[in-house]
């Protein structure tokens, strides 16, 4: 066989297509600092994926300028146009269709999600909540915590379903609150870890190691605690620096 046999075509058909990045778009309401965790997360490649599109129901969103500065496409969707929420949603889900996501991440979108929503992307969104769930699911988390002089704290990332704050959980960090602990300390301890476990669960799914199944969360095939996977305080504080500061 001579090296003529070798032509070009041939060749070409040997060098793979580059496969597309898993394609993420990220839902806000507000700041965007669990927004920015998934951007450094993309720009150092521990994402998994690539955020392709952060939309806001909120216009002035402070996320929106994260997203634009880091070139990503930033769309204002806001919901006081909407007469209802079923319209609202509706509009949602065709901007949301219209990047082709493999997972839609709520990273302090603020809203009530109608149940067609909901089924719409039913095991394919993950929802961060400030607190250790199924404890103080909704909103006020902190004082709540507070309130109760509960010794432990946290946040928790699971999957959406048609129950608020209701759906399986797939990864917490835990917190362990200090007497001169207030709303505001606890909001950034919490916010702090909450930045440290949002990717790594963005990466999990986008692996295909984390999925949803009627019956709850699995990881690698196996079915997932009612609290999902837990870093500990010690392992979080350690992760954060936190006695050094
Ligand atoms: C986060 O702390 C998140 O847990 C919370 O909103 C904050 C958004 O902050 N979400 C909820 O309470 C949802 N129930 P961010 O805009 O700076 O990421």
């Amino acid at each position: 066989m001579s090296s003529t046999d070798y032509n070009s075509d041939t060749i070409t058909d040997m060098i793979p297509e580059p496969t597309a990045a898993p394609r993420v778009v990220v839902l806000i309401s507000g700041s965007g600092s669990n927004l920015q965790a998934l951007i450094d997360a993309q720009s150092h490649d521990r994402l998994g994926g690539e955020i392709v599109a952060v939309i806001s129901n909120e216009p002035d969103a402070y996320g929106l300028k994260r997203a634009r500065d880091a070139g990503i496409d930033a769309v204002a969707l806001p919901h006081r146009e909407y007469e209802s929420r079923e319209a609202y949603d509706g509009a949602l889900i065709k901007v949301i269709e219209r990047h082709e996501p493999d997972v839609i991440v709520l990273a302090g979108f603020m809203r009530i999600l109608t149940p067609r929503f909901v089924q719409r992307f039913l095991g394919r969104m993950l929802n961060i909540h400030p607190s250790l769930l199924p404890a103080y699911q909704g909103l006020n988390t902190h004082a709540r915590a507070l309130a109760d002089q509960a010794a432990r704290h946290g946040c928790s990332v699971h999957f959406v379903t048609e129950e608020l704050d209701g759906g399986p959980v797939v990864l917490q960090a835990e917190l362990k609150v200090s007497a001169d602990d207030t709303v505001d300390t606890l909001k950034q301890k919490v916010q702090d870890r909450e930045h440290l476990i949002f990717p790594i669960a963005v990466q999990w799914f986008l692996q295909g190691r984390l999925q949803y199944t009627g019956e709850g969360a699995t990881m690698d095939g196996h079915r997932l605690p009612p609290h999902g996977m837990r870093l500990s305080h010690d392992d979080a504080a350690e992760e954060l620096d936190e006695a050094e500061r």
